[in-house]
């Protein structure tokens, strides 16, 4: 399972590169302006920030609706880096874009998908990455997880070379939930991974290991 950060953040996206677990780096508008990063020059600049940090890929989101501005705009993003995936709306253009980027070989990455039927479509058009927003479902009352679920075996059914990248994700038990049913990716925020770490009777062990240790010496 590949481990990206879903932030804008250099400091938390160099603490989770420094953990030497992350895969990639996932970034849309919302979480640019978050961090004060705002104007084209700027946040084309700051997506060049993050890939010399991280070694993975790094999602860079077109703000185009029609098609041929999401193309515009890709190539342009694609132009920064090697280690950039456009990012794609799922909406009949961003369809034809995708198609488009994927027979050119370009990485792409398919978000707002929030059904199996967009994800079906997304993996047609031949998507590196379809981004499911499993916290956002949850906020609704639908049941985000089992989203995962039914394109994991829509997938599986007919061999989708399409990476489920589990998107919106929010805490550490959806990290876990998404392992399980066997989501390629997941995207979440710093506190998701760290959440992995915890345990009391790690902290309780090695509390006794380090006290035992100083009796002996
Ligand atoms: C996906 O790539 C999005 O950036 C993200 O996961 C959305 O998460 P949110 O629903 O917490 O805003």
């Amino acid at each position: 399972m590949k481990f990206f950060i879903d932030t804008a953040n250099l400091d938390q996206i160099k603490d989770a590169q420094d953990m030497g677990i992350l895969d990639g780096v996932t970034t849309n508008p919302s979480l640019m302006a978050k961090e004060g990063i705002t104007g084209h020059d700027n946040i084309m600049k700051h997506y060049v920030d993050i890939c010399n940090i991280v070694e993975g890929d790094v999602s860079a989101e077109v703000i185009s609706t029609d098609v041929d501005g999401m193309i515009r705009e890709g190539e342009a993003l694609a132009e920064l880096h090697d280690q950039i995936v456009i990012k794609l709306p799922m909406i009949k253009d961003g369809v034809k874009a995708c198609k488009h980027f994927s027979s050119k070989g370009i990485k792409t990455n398919v978000t707002l998908v929030f059904s199996a039927g967009q994800a079906l479509l997304a993996a047609k058009a031949g998507a590196t990455y379809v981004s499911p927003f499993i916290g956002r479902l949850d906020d609704i009352s639908t049941d985000g997880l089992n989203l995962i679920s039914e394109i994991r075996h829509i997938y599986d059914n007919y061999g989708f070379d399409t990476q489920i990248l589990a998107a919106s994700v929010r805490h550490t038990m959806h990290v876990i939930d998404c392992a399980k049913i066997g989501a390629d990716v997941m995207t979440g925020p710093l506190s998701s991974i760290e959440g992995l770490l915890k345990h009391p009777l790690t902290d309780m062990g090695l509390a006794k290991f380090l006290a035992d240790y100083k009796k002996g010496n």
